[in-house]
């Protein structure tokens, strides 16, 4: 009898031994998916584009028009209840950084195997790795996609430990998408009726991990998947993609393309903002959806400090509780909270643990 957890062992292990990730393999030229990536079909559709209209905030003049800081915060407020999605445009990162962080993370990914591999960990604390999402004690299907994660707040890593095709434009990247985190933060508290330094001051903008995405083109899109349909379990994700588009979250039971709009950042609510907000906000799942095109290449920015012990303790904001609007969550720390998240792969039912 064919025992086929074994073989799926003995595959996940032959895979993560190489060291070379997915684009590895794409590198072989291979025509046919292996086993271990093979996803079951989605019970979901595609809404058809256009039927679902995601927002692009423009946020000229946030902090110079009262009249428009107004009318930005009122349209932040009203796509993180509806969507938990939305693209902001003039953000103030310059066209050239993104443009140049896309090609950094891009010379990481294609660097020589016998360079690359010496940054590839499974299952590590590091601050800095790289490895292809190998779970070997999941049934899941493996993602057709490589990851080069970087903790860069708090306890920023030394420059000299950063990958020298990615190491400048890392550390200016971060820093840019910090300012506009902490910008965001402010219109979000308000968004919220909160005072516009509250979630700043309680600690959302703590902690950064910047990790690039590398999605190959894979030979049969319809049996891969890029990133399984999850839910980001932090604060606030700010994500950088490409022009070849996959990302898609899930709302009114479908799958909405997020399409890619040149100078934008496509922004999300985080698990944790759901539960502070005591579900005002709300925290969409998604995915990446593979492409016989490619690579595509993203660059997600997650305000969250991990596994990092703060000792902040994160619970419903009291001044948005009332009689009507008893707490639903209990108080947690972050590092509970990602690590329940993490047991429960992702997976937005992680959130139910915290229900009162
Ligand atoms: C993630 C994520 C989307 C993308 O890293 O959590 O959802 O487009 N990434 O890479
Ligand atoms: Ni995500």
């Amino acid at each position: 009898m064919k025992d086929s957890t074994f073989d799926r062992q003995s595959q996940l292990k032959a895979f993560d031994e190489t060291k070379g990730g997915v684009k590895g393999l794409v590198d072989t030229k291979i025509t046919q998916v292996p086993q271990i990536f093979i996803q079951p079909p989605d019970e979901f559709a595609v809404a058809k584009d256009g039927y679902y209209d995601l927002p692009v905030i423009n946020l000229h003049g946030f902090n110079s028009d009262p009249v428009q800081r107004k009318e930005i915060i009122n349209e932040i407020e009203e796509a993180s209840m509806r969507w938990g999605f939305f693209q902001v445009i003039n953000h103030e990162i310059p066209v050239s950084v993104l443009r140049e962080m896309r090609d950094g993370a891009l010379r990481f990914f294609n660097q020589d195997h016998e360079v690359k591999k010496e940054w590839y960990v499974t299952d590590s604390t590091k601050k800095i790795f790289y490895n292809s999402n190998v779970d070997l004690s999941s049934t899941l299907p493996v993602r057709w996609r490589d990851s080069f994660h970087c903790r860069m707040a708090p306890d920023p890593p030394n420059p000299i430990e950063l990958p020298p095709p990615c190491r400048d434009i890392l550390i200016e990247y971060s820093k840019q998408v910090t300012k506009l985190g902490c910008s965001l933060f402010e219109l979000i508290s308000e968004a919220l009726g909160l005072t516009s330094s509250y979630l700043k001051d309680i600690g959302c903008a703590d902690g950064l991990a910047t990790i690039c995405h590398y999605y190959p083109a894979s030979p049969q899109p319809e049996l891969t998947i890029g990133a399984r349909k999850h839910a980001d379990n932090d604060f606030l994700t700010v994500l950088l993609q490409d022009h070849i588009g996959g990302l898609q979250f899930l709302h009114q039971n479908h799958w909405v393309n997020v399409p890619f709009v040149p100078g934008a950042l496509v922004v999300n609510i985080g698990d944790l903002l759901q539960l502070i907000s005591n579900d005002k906000f709300i925290s969409a799942e998604h995915r990446v959806v593979s492409s016989n095109i490619g690579p595509r290449v993203s660059v997600a920015c997650f305000f969250t400090t991990g596994t990092v012990t703060t000792g902040k303790i994160f619970e419903p904001i009291k001044e948005l509780l009332s009689d009507e609007n008893p707490a639903k969550y209990r108080a947690t720390t972050m590092k509970e909270y990602v690590q329940h998240s993490h047991s429960k792969v992702f997976d937005k039912s992680s959130m139910l643990h915290f229900r009162i």
